[in-house]
């Protein structure tokens, strides 16, 4: 595969690498310098392609780099394990933490399509200014990544609705227990394959007690600590029956925010209507290309502030018509019931020609290859 194997060696990526890349690679093209171990004990015959649980399997390597002295040093890719972490390590202990989630897919033809790939690197940057921690340049991002799924190719599914996630993480190293923004950063990436995220359409409570977010603190980055803190309000939803909880905004609740990993929108009087990001809302990937989508098909939408009240109005006079939440990990994951202040509704609107349901079509075809790439979203790594 054309990819060197041997001790770690040191790389200056901005120095080495052009930033000017074309979309398509073969795996020969991708590489170089990226020390490649590689394993004796491949897990692929243990993983059930047909029945993948969301996160369950992890595909056989791993990419590490180390920031050290204001630059990434040490980058290789080596068989996926356990690490070894200092008890002292600042990121255990104040948070500095950040991960993205994408998606590579199986093409009709073989070739494996990454999606929007710079688009996450540039949120994964955007969180890790945050977070005050070390940019991964752009160049480094995109190389490791590549290298790494050439290298684990087999683990992309070839199983319709299944793909591998990939998992680019990065925390802080630094061995040092006073508070302090860290010296020394790890940037990793794993992949796992995955299936459907949902089976079924999902019983959603809008939250009024507990806030994810509020503006000027972290929501918009995908920092561990706003995952870490929406575990109990989520969990306490979970008692109760519901599948996700809804988030409002921080002052007053009356507007709708996000879901626990996806971005909301609403389908109100034929209209596809979405509340605008903010500094305490995710700037989802997937939201923004049905956005897009739905301007092809001539879908009329809003990017509008969305109150808690109207979305009650339009389940009580049958003018909601469709309710769904947008994110990588479940893509379109369409909601039967909605809960607001205690009072149950349901969404009877029919499952044929939804407009959710469309959207999730066109950018299914787009990723695999059956629909043109009008937008220049995929990555693509020649099979
Ligand atoms: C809090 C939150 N909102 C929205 C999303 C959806 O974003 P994307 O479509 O980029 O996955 C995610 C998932 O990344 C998320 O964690």
């Amino acid at each position: 595969m054309g990819i060197s194997v041997g001790s770690l060696i040191f790389i200056s990526y901005s120095d080495t690498l052009a930033t000017d890349y074309p979309k398509s690679y073969t795996p020969m093209q991708t590489l170089m310098q990226i020390p490649v171990q590689k394993t004796s004990h491949s897990r692929l015959s243990q993983t059930d392609f047909k029945n993948l649980e969301f996160g369950k399997y992890i595909a056989d390597h791993m990419f590490t780099a180390t920031w050290n002295h204001g630059t990434w040093e040490n980058s290789g890719i080596e068989p996926y394990a356990p690490i070894s972490v200092s008890p002292a390590a600042l990121g255990l202990h104040y948070g500095q933490t950040v991960f993205e989630g994408m998606k590579a897919y199986r093409m009709q033809n073989g070739d494996i399509s990454i999606f929007r790939l710079e688009r996450h690197s540039q949120r994964f940057n955007k969180s890790l200014e945050r977070m005050s921690m070390a940019p991964v340049p752009l160049e480094l991002f995109k190389e490791s990544l590549l290298t790494l799924i050439s290298l684990d190719s087999e683990w992309v599914p070839r199983e319709e609705g299944s793909s591998l996630y990939i998992r680019p993480f990065c925390f802080a190293s630094e061995e040092r227990l006073g508070m302090k923004v860290s010296d020394e950063y790890k940037f990793m990436i794993i992949n796992s394959p995955v299936g459907p995220y949902y089976a079924k359409p999902l019983k959603v409570k809008v939250e009024k007690h507990f806030v994810r977010a509020a503006e000027g603190g972290t929501g918009y980055a995908k920092c561990g600590g706003n995952y870490g803190g929406a575990f109990y309000p989520a969990a306490q939803a979970k008692k109760e029956g519901f599948d996700q909880i809804i988030w409002t905004h921080a002052c007053g609740h009356e507007t709708i925010e996000e879901a626990g990993t996806m971005n909301m929108m609403f389908v109100l009087d034929g209209k596809l209507i979405t509340p605008p990001t903010s500094s305490s809302v995710l700037d989802g990937i997937t939201r923004d290309s049905l956005l897009t989508l739905a301007g092809r098909l001539g879908i009329p939408q809003e990017v509008r502030p969305v109150t808690v009240s109207e979305i009650r109005d339009g389940l009580e006079n049958g003018k909601l018509q469709e309710a769904f939440g947008a994110g990588t990990a479940a893509v379109v994951a369409p909601i039967s019931h909605i809960s607001i202040d205690d009072t149950l509704y349901e969404i009877s609107g029919s499952q044929e020609n939804a407009i959710s349901l469309n959207l999730k079509k066109a950018l299914t075809d787009i990723r695999t290859g059956k629909a043109e790439d009008f937008a220049g979203w995929n990555t693509i790594l020649k099979a």
